[in-house]
C-alpha cells in the first residue's frame, strides 16, 4: 500500500466545540462532513483521548464552526496542539457564543456554523464517529474563503498531529 495515497483524500478544516456554560471546550477537525440532507446530519470523527469527545458525550450537543484561509497561527496552536484536559481554551479565545443557551459555538477566525444535537456514535476504534442534526446554522464572514486541509499542508507548510484521523504514520 502506498501511503501517501491518503493524501489525495480532500477535507476542511473545522473547529468543533462542546461542553456548557461552566465549562467548555474544541479542537481542530478534518474529519467533519454532511451525512444527510432531511433534516441535515453532520458527522465528527474525535480520538478517544481528545477532551472534547468526553464533553459530547455528557453534554449530547456540539457545533462545528468553518476555519477561513486566513486564520491565526495562535487559533490552530490552541485548538489543534494543546488538550483541554490541562488548559482553559475558551479563557485564550475572544470569539465564540452560546445557542440556545447551550452549545459553545467559536467564531474567531472563522466563517459558518452549525449548531447540532447528538444524535447518534459508533466506536470505530482510536475514534468515535459523532452524528448530529443541525438546529441552527449561521454564515458570519461571507466573503471569506474556506480553509481546506491542502492549503494548510501546500500553503501554510501546517502539520498534523497523531489525534487526528488523517494522520500519516511514516
Ligand atoms: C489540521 C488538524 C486536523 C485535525 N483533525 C482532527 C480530527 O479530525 N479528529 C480528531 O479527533 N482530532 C483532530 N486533530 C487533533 C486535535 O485537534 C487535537 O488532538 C486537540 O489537541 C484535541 O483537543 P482536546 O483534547 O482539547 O479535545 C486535528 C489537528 C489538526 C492540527
Amino acid at each position: 500500500m502506498d501511503i501517501n495515497t491518503f493524501s489525495k483524500l480532500s477535507y476542511g478544516v473545522y473547529i468543533v466545540a462542546s461542553g456548557n456554560k461552566e465549562r467548555q471546550n474544541a479542537f481542530i477537525a478534518t474529519t467533519v462532513m454532511q451525512v444527510t440532507s432531511k433534516p441535515a446530519k453532520i458527522v465528527v470523527a474525535c480520538n478517544k483521548n481528545n477532551f472534547t469527545t468526553s464533553l459530547i458525550r455528557e453534554s449530547k450537543v456540539f457545533s462545528v464552526s468553518v476555519l477561513k484561509q486566513d486564520y491565526k497561527p495562535t487559533t490552530m496552536g490552541t485548538f489543534g496542539f494543546r488538550s483541554g484536559k490541562d488548559f482553559n481554551k475558551f479563557e485564550h479565545c475572544k470569539e465564540f457564543i452560546f445557542e440556545n443557551m447551550q452549545t459553545p459555538i467559536v467564531i474567531e477566525d472563522c466563517l459558518a456554523w452549525f449548531d447540532c444535537q447528538l444524535t447518534d456514535e459508533m466506536d470505530v476504534g482510536t475514534h468515535i464517529l459523532f452524528v448530529g442534526k443541525v438546529l441552527d446554522a449561521q454564515i458570519i464572514a461571507e466573503n471569506e474563503i474556506p480553509l481546506t486541509y491542502s492549503y494548510y499542508h501546500e500553503m501554510k507548510k501546517g502539520v498534523t498531529p497523531k489525534n487526528a484521523p488523517s494522520y500519516i504514520m511514516k
